[in-house]
């Protein structure tokens, strides 16, 4: 990968919004608060992604470990969702921005997926970002399930063990139709992966940053993404 210091910058950032929590709990309100504050710098940051070159944003908003959080969290949540979708329906059409939703649907309530799916439909002929909100996502949950609809299709005699390598697996996974993100950011502090994008997230680079989610300016998106284009990425490669 030579010539590679001056890359440009990344197409598919993911990101770990972390710390809606901790910057409700500082201000001596409930935890809610915090998720509300954090939904409003989504907007923000997608409608900066195309200045910035970003043409998929990935973000994880609930995963498959968050329902051992409080029933009046996890019901608080689920309520933020269908708020969200329903008030920025318009807003992502009129702005190019394609909706996808990855992760399981059967834990989650039958009108949140009626209304992901009719987002997802609305939003269907954008081009310009391509937005994918993780809902009820694990990494290992979506290897699991990807990994059991292809044996289903060895049982049905529709592939064969021979077919299976890493680009059939992958063509199970949620994201199949996307590209592997380039650049993968979580906020608060916190250095995990918590679970997110395992196998997409292979050859990503992780920027950890101290700021809490609902903190977290587009500026200071702009500045991480900036940072990524500075920086060497040789998929294993030696430089040459
Ligand atoms: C992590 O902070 C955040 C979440 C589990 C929820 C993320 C959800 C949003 C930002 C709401 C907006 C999303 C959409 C799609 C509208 P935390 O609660 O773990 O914070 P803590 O670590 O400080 O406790």
């Amino acid at each position: 990968m030579a010539k590679d210091m001056e890359r440009s910058g990344p197409s598919h950032v993911a990101v770990i919004m972390d710390g809606n929590g901790r910057w409700a709990t500082m201000r001596g309100k409930p935890r809610l608060f915090g998720h509300h504050a954090g939904a409003r710098r989504v907007r923000e940051i997608v409608e900066r992604c195309p200045d910035l070159g970003v043409k998929y944003l990935t973000i994880f908003a609930f995963s498959t470990e968050n329902w051992k959080r409080t029933q009046t969290e996890v019901a608080g949540l689920m309520s933020l969702f269908r708020r969200y979708i329903e008030r920025e329906a318009r807003a992502l059409l009129e702005n190019g921005v394609r909706v996808r939703f990855i992760g399981d649907r059967i834990r989650l309530d039958e009108k949140l997926v009626r209304m992901m799916d009719e987002l997802e439909l609305l939003t269907s002929g954008n081009d310009k970002v391509h937005l994918t909100v993780a809902l009820n996502y694990g990494g290992r949950d979506e290897v699991t399930r990807a990994a059991k609809r292809l044996a289903y299709e060895i049982e049905q005699g529709r592939l064969s063990h021979k077919d299976v390598d890493a680009e059939c697996l992958a063509g199970f996974l949620d994201t199949h139709v996307l590209p592997d993100p380039d650049l993968v950011i979580r906020t608060s502090g916190e250095a995990r992966i918590s679970n997110f994008l395992l196998w997409q997230s292979a050859y990503a680079e992780y920027e950890f940053v101290d700021t809490l989610w609902p903190d977290f300016t587009a500026d200071e998106f702009a500045g991480v993404v900036g940072a990524y284009g500075k920086r060497e990425r040789r998929f294993g490669a030696v430089r040459v």
